[in-house]
């Protein structure tokens, strides 16, 4: 069969846009802030950045360089340097993404649901405490939303990597930079905020606790799509002479900011509301679809804000959800040869009937509970729980022991000096794996309730 070129970023802005792009999602605006809200603000945020800088780091370059070497996805990827069980990596790597997808793209319904409905004037409504349980029990209008996302995604995917994946990031991500710094400078000049911004921005160590590290690592990964094939595929995609180390760091630094950014337009938003009440700090996962509406309905303009605040997170969601199901579809076509049409039609077809039952889960089907988690729940805690540092701990041995350390540094020095050289040699084969195996054992200790996290 004759092999078609592969698709490549146009240079460095390319790349750094897209990898933006799939980092900055769900995780930066929904995870980040309830996470940090709920674990002590600022200790949070120092912890995780610290660990952005290191364990992320790390990751992200071995996933890069090992793209970039072999131009293929990950269990080609894989396959190149070992013949043995190791290839269970690539295959890892290659279904995560899979499994996530689908249910991502449910939340991204929830999210053009609420743009509709703030863009529509329906504040009020939004705003009581049931909405948000009432409308994710519906039995339709919830599959209807995720549709919608599905083919939203779709619609970029089929283009490629130049045409679609990276000229729509070019776009979109800078509007998101914009947009979020314009909520932020109003949430933060709110009356009461400015106990928020203290509660968000200055650490206070008597918050610390192992779990504060094992929740930043957890979120780091996700945030930073690590270990999920993504930045191995778009590693395939860079070109040789684009700077890796600059651009990962470039990356970081994005990421990182998106998620401080989200954290500045709802944490003083939620202590200008309710005085920084420690029930409401601990929403969790509501924070963004409770909370947050509540919040927009008491200020004025709040229809307007809102409205803005939940393209963001669209935008947000979008490109983390194209980074998704492109990964998967550059899987199936080096896998099997298949056209990117149909290796896209696949998928659409996968998303919406791995999308539904996670989607039901909420309402006709909550009965159904593997390991006492919603069907959603339960997607997420085993791909990012699980599979996720299994995976992670299975690069970091492919590049220890089957790749070799030298040709990693050698793939990053084709573009440039590779500056943290040394302490990365360390991380990738020391700090990193421990760090892995104690998310993944805390994280399942958790789900059985043997610790809280
Ligand atoms: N990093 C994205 C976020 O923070 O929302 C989510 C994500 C994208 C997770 C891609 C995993 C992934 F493979």
């Amino acid at each position: 069969m004759e092999k078609k070129a592969r698709g490549t970023f146009s240079g460095k802005l390319g790349y750094v846009l897209a990898v933006s792009g799939s980092a900055v999602g769900l995780g930066n605006i929904w995870r980040f802030p309830y996470l940090a809200a709920k674990y002590g603000g600022g200790i949070f945020l120092l912890v995780y950045i610290l660990l952005a800088v290191t364990f992320g780091f790390t990751l992200i370059l071995s996933e890069t360089a090992l793209g970039r070497m072999t131009g293929k996805s990950p269990i080609g990827a894989f396959k190149t340097f070992t013949k043995g069980k190791l290839v269970a990596g690539g295959w890892i790597s290659a279904i995560i993404p899979m499994l996530i997808v689908p249910y991502y793209c449910v939340i991204g319904g929830w999210v053009i649901k609420y743009l509709v409905g703030f863009a529509s004037g329906n504040v009020e409504s939004m705003a009581t405490d049931t909405f948000f349980s009432e409308f994710v029990a519906a039995p339709v209008e919830p599959v209807i939303w995720l549709m919608v996302f599905v083919l939203l995604t779709f619609m970029v995917v089929i283009f490629g990597v130049e045409k679609g994946v990276e000229r729509i990031s070019k776009i979109l991500m800078p509007v998101l930079i914009v947009l979020a710094i314009i909520i932020c400078i109003y949430s933060v000049t709110r009356p009461g905020a400015l106990e928020g911004v203290k509660y968000y921005l200055i650490p206070d160590f008597s918050k610390f606790s192992v779990m504060t590290v094992v929740a930043a690592m957890g979120q780091m990964f996700y945030s930073l799509s690590i270990a999920m094939g993504i930045l191995i595929t778009y590693g395939s995609y860079m070109k040789k002479e684009v700077n890796m180390e600059s651009s990962i760091k470039q990356v970081e630094v994005v990421d990182t900011l998106v998620a401080i950014l989200a954290g500045l337009m709802i944490i003083p938003a939620v202590f200008a509301f309710s005085g920084g009440d420690q029930t409401t700090l601990n929403a969790g996962p509501s924070l963004m679809f409770i909370t947050i509406p509540k919040v927009f309905e008491s200020m004025g303009m709040g229809q307007a804000i809102g409205a803005v605040f939940f393209l963001l997170v669209l935008v947000a969601a979008l490109t983390s959800s194209i980074s998704l199901m492109e990964t998967c579809v550059s899987s199936l076509q080096d896998q099997w040869g298949w056209s990117r049409k149909k290796s896209c039609l696949l998928m659409v077809g996968e998303m919406i009937l791995l999308g539904i039952p996670c989607s039901l889960g909420f309402g006709v089907w909550d009965f159904i509970k593997p390991l006492g988690l919603s069907i959603l729940d339960f997607f997420d805690f085993l791909t990012n729980s699980v599979m996720m540092p299994i995976s992670a701990f299975l690069i970091c041995l492919l590049v220890v022991k089957a790749i070799g350390l030298d040709r990693i540094s050698q793939e990053v020095r084709l573009s440039s000096k590779f500056k943290r050289e040394k302490a990365y040699r360390f991380m990738v084969r020391y700090l990193v794996p421990v760090g892995l195996l104690i998310i993944l054992v805390s994280s399942v200790l958790n789900v059985f309730g043997i610790i809280t996290i």
